[in-house]
């Protein structure tokens, strides 16, 4: 467990983005109302295809290390810290899996372990060349969530 934990904390080091673009919502912008962000972070509709690389690339959203995804059988490793993620847009609307994705702690728990992807609510001791930078940017946020949306 703390061998993967390492290993996710080097790809988070590795992959935190700079944001300040126009057209983007900044992540202390983001506005969440009854669990959603219902807008889309930017004016550029999600891809869904997009999406799917974003999920499944090792350092980008990295999404298999926590979740077993049906829709990626190809994949070799998939985690299991986090729930299945088949079907997961019968159980959360667009906004909801937008939430989720910005940052998870506005949706379950402030001890998830689910990192926010969008978010600069990133806890103490944030090393200084990431203060200030998110995981993913806004349009692979939204590349995520048309990504999710075709998990039904
Ligand atoms: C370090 C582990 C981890 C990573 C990485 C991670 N998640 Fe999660 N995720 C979780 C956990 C754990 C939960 C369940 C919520 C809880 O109990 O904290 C969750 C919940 C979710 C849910 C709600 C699922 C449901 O059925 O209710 C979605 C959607 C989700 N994650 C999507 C993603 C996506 C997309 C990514 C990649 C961008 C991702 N997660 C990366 C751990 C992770």
């Amino acid at each position: 467990m703390s061998r993967f934990l390492t290993t996710f904390c080097a790809f988070v080091a590795v992959a935190f983005v700079p944001f300040a673009i126009a057209g983007v919502t900044a992540p202390g912008d983001v506005v969440i109302t009854a669990l959603s962000v219902d807008k889309p972070l930017t004016d550029e509709a999600g891809n869904a295809e997009s999406g799917k690389k974003v999920f499944a690339n090792r350092k980008q959203g990295n999404c298999l290390a926590c979740h077993a995804n049906s829709d990626m059988s190809d994949q070799l490793f998939h985690g299991e810290v986090g729930p299945k993620l088949d079907g997961v847009a019968s159980r959360w609307s667009e906004g909801q899996l937008r939430t989720i994705l910005v940052n998870a702690k506005a949706v379950f728990t402030k001890q998830t372990v689910m990192p926010g992807f969008y978010t600069l609510d990133v806890g103490e001791d944030v090393r200084k060349d990431l203060v200030g930078k998110t995981i993913l940017s806004a349009q692979q946020i939204e590349d995520l969530v048309a990504y999710l949306a075709t998990l039904k």
